[in-house]
């Protein structure tokens, strides 16, 4: 089953902080947060395994949206992508995440909590929770992601 309201999120060692902060934002603003860790700061703990704890729960559909943040981003959002049906948008500006969910309608959304900290992070958050798939034109290049790379 679908949990609206609800979002699963998950981070490395250098996402650990702003994950953190991101749970705390999520869970005020009423929504029902599963954190798949990493649960305390440990640099042994990198992103390919919670990022795809999470990316999975995307996938299958249990949820249907997630929030991954290692230090840049990019080893997140590259592993989330790897899951069929997900569509991991790495976003540097609030203006991004508005476009990742109008245009990209996108799932996921992967942060780096070296490059975004802190407040400028959670804006990016705020505009990509507030954001709104358009649909119209953009239905066909989404559909066509899927049809273009198969399934993984
Ligand atoms: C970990 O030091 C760092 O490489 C990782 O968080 C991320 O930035 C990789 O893309």
């Amino acid at each position: 089953m679908v949990s609206k309201g609800s979002i699963v999120i998950g981070c490395d060692h250098g996402g650990f902080d702003l994950k953190e902060q991101i749970k705390e934002v999520l869970e005020k603003k009423g929504f029902s947060v599963e954190d798949m860790g990493a649960k305390d700061f440990n640099p042994e703990d990198d992103y390919p395994c919670y990022t795809s704890s999470v990316a999975r729960k995307v996938a299958d559909g249990t949820f249907e949206r997630g929030v991954v943040v290692c230090g840049s981003g990019i080893g997140a959002s590259i592993t989330a992508n790897r899951f069929a049906g997900v569509r991991a948008a790495l976003c540097l500006t609030p203006e991004m995440a508005t476009l990742s969910r109008s245009h990209n309608d996108s799932n996921v959304l992967a942060l780096g909590g070296r490059i975004t900290p802190g407040r400028k992070g959670i804006e990016i958050l705020e505009a990509w929770l507030d954001g709104a798939f358009k649909g119209g034109r953009h239905e066909r290049r989404i559909r066509d992601i899927e049809s273009c790379t198969g399934e993984c």
